[in-house]
């Protein structure tokens, strides 16, 4: 029986994905642009058992719903066409970061399940081939192969849409959890909803392409209150076109909103700081790394509050007991 283990954090987007152009391959819309964290990782092992009837998926202990286990088996399948195996496994994951909840699980579920499975079944894939595999369990965990700040490329192909690494400025991300449970519209489903009803998903699709040439010459020129700027723009532009769906996908809370209000007055009080949300409710302000405890403490009564930096992208870890 062959058993890899390996381990990835999330990843929290400043130029978001959302859109797809194929649904298959999962090719995006257009590149997009985040920071992998050095916290809430993910802890996946994969071990080969041929004499098993089918796959199995546990995860934070527990087995996991059959949506769940049949996107880990779709994904497994990819592996196993490569591999020449038909090889079935079990698959226990761990993640610290709440399941769903807009806190990217998929990114760093998905990185850590393409190194770990990739490993099990005896592929040697590069790292470009890795976060292209990775690509293809969700978009997202394409750039939770890389080390801190990444571009994912559109491409123009598979071969073509993976992530790298990209310098930019040093920055803290201070996560505000308002709601850790699970959202009632998957990223996936909000994500083809946004496409196919939104009246302003093409503008969305184009501000974004223009948003990450922008974001990429600010991350070039080390300019964080450029890149800060961006990034709330873009998260706001996001969810002006999720909200405008029929029926209508709102994932920004009371209590997210609140969030965004405190990080306008920090500003207007000389503190830049600037807020992002993913598809939940909870939301990342970015700073600074020497102004973050101070924005943790402005923010400590909106949420449970934690500060991040810049951590490593999905790697291998020796052996342990994940589940
Ligand atoms: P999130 O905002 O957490 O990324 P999504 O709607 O994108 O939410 O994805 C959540 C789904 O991702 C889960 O329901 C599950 O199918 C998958 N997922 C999350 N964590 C893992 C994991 N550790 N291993 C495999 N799949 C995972
Ligand atoms: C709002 O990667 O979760 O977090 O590809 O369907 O699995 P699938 O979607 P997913 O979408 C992430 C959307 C986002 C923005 C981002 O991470 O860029
Ligand atoms: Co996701």
């Amino acid at each position: 029986m062959r058993t890899a283990t390996a381990r990835a954090h999330p990843n929290i987007a400043l130029v978001k994905y959302w859109g797809k152009r194929d649904e298959e391959l999962i090719l995006p819309a257009a590149g997009s642009l985040s920071l992998t964290l050095d916290g809430f990782a993910t802890t996946t092992t994969v071990s080969l058992d041929p004499s098993a009837a089918g796959d199995l998926f546990s995860l934070n202990g527990a087995e996991a719903s059959p949506a769940q286990s049949e996107r880990v088996t779709r994904f497994l399948d990819l592996v196993r066409s490569r591999a020449g195996s038909s090889s079935p496994a079990v698959v226990r994951s761990r993640n610290e970061a709440p399941t769903g909840a807009g806190l990217a699980s998929s990114a760093s579920g998905f990185a850590a399940l393409a190194v770990a499975a990739a490993t099990a079944y005896g592929l040697d894939l590069d790292r470009a081939e890795l976060s292209r595999l990775a690509r293809r369990g969700s978009g997202s965990a394409t750039r939770s192969l890389v080390d801190g700040l990444s571009i994912w490329h559109a491409g123009d192909d598979d071969a073509s849409s993976f992530a790298e690494p990209i310098d930019g400025p040093a920055m803290h991300m201070i996560i505000v959890t308002i709601d850790a449970a699970e959202k009632a519209v998957s990223s996936r489903e909000a994500m083809r909803r946004t496409a196919a009803t939104s009246p302003y998903y093409a503008g969305w699709v184009d501000s974004t392409a223009h948003s990450l040439r922008e974001m990429t010459a600010a991350c070039r020129a080390g300019d964080f209150t450029r890149v800060g700027e961006i990034t709330e723009l873009n998260a706001l532009r996001m969810h002006a076109a999720i909200e405008a769906c029929e029926p209508p996908i709102r994932y920004l809370r009371a209590g997210s909103v609140a969030v965004f209000d405190a990080v306008e007055q920090l500003r207007a009080d000389g503190i830049e700081a600037f807020a992002t949300a993913d598809a939940g409710p909870n939301v990342v302000v970015i700073s600074r790394p020497a102004d973050s405890a101070a924005v943790a403490e402005r923010l400590g009564g909106l949420g449970a509050v934690r500060v991040v930096g810049a951590g490593p992208g999905a790697r291998l870890i020796p052996e342990e007991d994940c589940a």
